[in-house]
Order: structure tokens, then sequence, then C-alpha cells
């Protein structure tokens, strides 16, 4: 199953090749030149293996799924950040490239067959960003992205072309969720937002937000309840509700997006294992597709640090990363640490979605004293310790949830 399709990816081996008659094998040659070219100069030389692999399955249009396994260091996916060039080579190689750059066409000058291969170029640089995020180690992604920043755009390029294409986008779900529940029940009532403090407040933090979609989302939403409306005003496929204004009118919504680069002024750049919030200062902690760095299980540790008691875990995951098909282990390592599970929502064919919560203080206070009896508690600390020895021979981003990895067909 194809889950992320790039643009030009698509294309029909068989209407492609006779569309590109004999004649103009040379033209796409040159094509395929320039556009190298181009995207080397815009991207620098760090990009060398990304540019390989398109050189070597240039013929295939199709992406399918590929289990991988995790890398155990950068080193070899870094090579920016290795190679430490002599000035005087590095000040030689910007010349080089200013120089080319001015003789290479822009994107509008580029002919259809060039723009075609440009877009094959990009499709595989997103495939291979993709690739890194996913069987590396948070800390290191953050450096990746700190060192080599233009990668966060160039995945993110990708990243919206393919959401797109889909029927769904779990940020409109999540966002339609926060609407829904925020305009037809009282924050802490049953069925309502969760709220702290004395105005109840509900604070989300999305973690892995991307490009803050649901911060700005849930802003409008705001904006128009505040207006007398009821928030949804998006013709897309959102769910129809009977909403009333009374519920949304005194709502307060904060939103903190964490993500590896603030592309914009609702974002704070943080590895999302260590966000700077205090905690129990949230209600609702999200991650959107965001589980992505090998040790995500720190993600999900961190959430119970920020997330105050009653307050809610919504993840939704890419449905093949899944070890089984209801993603039963995915729970049980969740309650392990602490989260009751609420629903899982399977209906979507590409994605799952999650909503965990965390016990009220007295619950997780009963629970502790009670009948279980202190035999089932040890067992429960055995199961923890267990747990993080596992981790600690083979990462979760090995077993729990498998790398989002797609290669051509
Ligand atoms: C698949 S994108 C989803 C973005 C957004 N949640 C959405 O659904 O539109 C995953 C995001 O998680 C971010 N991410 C991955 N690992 C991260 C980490 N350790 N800390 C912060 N953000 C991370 C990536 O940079 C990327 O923007």
């Amino acid at each position: 199953m194809s889950l992320f399709e790039v643009e030009g990816w698509g294309l029909d081996k068989k209407v492609a090749k006779t569309a590109v008659f004999s004649s103009a094998k040379q033209e796409k040659k040159k094509a395929k030149k320039d556009a190298h070219k181009k995207l080397k100069s815009n991207n620098n030389d760090n990009k060398k293996r990304s540019l390989d692999d398109i050189n070597d399955d240039d013929d295939d249009d199709k992406i399918e799924e590929q289990p991988l396994e995790p890398k155990k260091t950068q080193k070899d996916s870094k090579p920016k950040q290795q190679e430490k060039k002599q000035p005087q080579q590095k000040q030689k190689e910007q010349k080089q490239q200013q120089q080319q750059q001015q003789l290479i066409p822009t994107s509008t000058k580029l002919t259809p067959l060039q723009q075609k291969m440009m877009a094959k170029l990009s499709g595989s640089r997103f495939r291979w960003i993709n690739e890194q995020l996913y069987t590396i180690k948070s800390q290191e992604a953050l450096n990746l992205i700190k060192d080599q920043p233009e990668l966060f755009d160039e995945y993110h390029k990708g990243f919206r072309s393919q959401v797109q294409s889909w029927p769904e986008n779990p940020v409109d779900i999540f966002v339609s969720q926060i609407r829904i529940r925020g305009t037809t029940r009282n924050v802490n009532a049953p069925g309502g937002l969760p709220g702290i403090g004395p105005d109840k407040k509900v604070v989300i933090a999305d973690m892995g937000c991307g490009e803050a979609q649901l911060a700005y989302d849930v802003e409008k939403f705001l904006k128009s309840v505040k207006n007398g409306g009821h928030g949804n005003n998006n013709n897309n496929k959102r769910q129809k509700f009977n909403s009333n204004a009374r519920y949304g009118k005194n709502l307060k919504i904060d939103v903190h997006s964490f993500d590896l680069k603030k592309v914009n002024n609702k974002i704070t750049v943080a590895d999302i294992k260590n966000v700077p919030l205090p905690d129990e200062s949230c209600t609702i902690v999200i991650f959107c597709l965001a589980l992505m760095g090998t040790n995500f299980l720190d993600f999900i540790k961190e959430a119970y640090r920020l997330i105050a008691p009653r307050g809610e875990l919504w993840i939704a995951e890419i449905k093949s990363r899944l070890s089984d098909e209801k993603g039963d282990e995915f729970i049980n390592v969740l309650k392990k640490m602490g989260f009751f599970h609420k629903f899982t929502d399977d209906s979507n064919k590409m994605f799952t979605r999650f909503e965990f919560f965390k016990p009220p203080t007295e619950i997780l206070e009963e629970r502790k004293l009670k009948e279980d009896s202190r035999t089932k508690f040890i067992e429960d600390e055995k199961e923890i310790e267990k747990l993080e020895k596992k981790r600690e021979v083979k990462p979760e981003g090995e077993w729990l949830l498998k790398p989002c990895i797609y290669k051509r067909r």
C-alpha cells in the first residue's frame, strides 16, 4: 500500500515510455542533467546520496512500502556534518555553485520534461528525508534539521502534496473533534473538552506540528465561534454536528506547537522528547503522524509528564506501521506507561486514531493501594522494567511501530 505518493511517481510506466519517443531521448537526458544541476545548486552538495539514488531508479515510477532496518548511527546519512571542509575549498565550491545558479534556468523557464524530472528529483528527496526521520533518534533528527534546515522545507513540500491526495487529513479530524466537543458540551462536562485552572482553559500541545496547521485552524475556529458561528466554515468532508454557540462562546484554548524548525511564529523548536512546558500543564497532547524517531516512547513519557490528571492523549499513526492490525501491542505498551485507553478509530484506510487519558490522581492512588494486591503491583513494575530492557536491546522504532519507508516499484 502506498501511503505517500510523490508527484510524478504515479505515472504509468507504459504511458511514459510511449510518450517519450526515441528522438526525445537526448532531450530527456539533457533535461535530467539540468534538473539534476538545479536541484544540486539549490540544495548544496550534501545531497549526493539521494541524487545517486535517483539516478539508479530513474525509470521506476511507483513507490511501495519497504520495511527497513533503522540505522544505528547517522554517520552515513549526514554527509554535510561529516565533511569538515577546508575554508578555501568551501569558498571555491560556493563560488562554483553561484556561477552554476546563474546559468541554470529558473523553474518557470523549464520545459515540461525538465519540470517532470524536477518533480521526480524532489520526490526522491522527500523519500530520503522521510527515511532519515524514521530511522534515527530524535536528538539526531533535531541536529540534522539544525544543520540543514532546508531539509525540513523539502520534506514538508512533499508531505503537503501527499496529504492533499488523501481522502482525509488526520489534522482535520482532530480539529473537528475540538470543534464538536467545544461547541456541544461544557468544558470538563462528560463529552466536553478537558480544561484546567479557574477559567477551565483547554491547553493543547501539538507535538511534531509540521507547519502548525492545527494551531491555525483552532484559531480560525475560535474567531468564528466568538462571532456567533459554529466554527465549521470549511466545506470539506468534515463531520456535521449540532452546535450551540452558548458552549463555544467562553471557550479558551491555547495551542503550543512544537517541531524541528520554526517555519512560522506559532512554532517552538524542540525535540518532542523534551519540550519547554511545566509538568501537568496541558489537557490534550497530540501526536499527529509524529511518532517518528526510533525512541518515540520517550515522546509518550514526555506526554505523560505534560498531561494534567484527566487530560487526554490523541494519536494518529499510519496504519501500516502497527505491528498488529488493531494496534493492540501499541495500546498495551501505552497502558504500561500509565495511560488508560479510551478508544481506537480504525475506520480510516490510511491511519488509525487512538485516544488515551491520564487517570485522575485518586484513581492512580487507589489503584496502587487496591486489592490488585502487592504482588500485582510488583508485577506491573517488573513489566515496565522489562519494557525498558527491551528498548535498550532494540529501540521501539524497530518493533512497536515500524518505520514508514517507501521505495519505487
Ligand atoms: C509526518 S509530519 C506530520 C506533521 C503534522 N503533525 C501534520 O500531521 O500535518 C511529522 C512531523 O514530526 C516532526 N518531528 C519528527 N521528529 C520530531 C522530534 N523529535 N521533535 C520535534 N518534531 C519532530 C517532523 O519534523 C514533522 O514535521
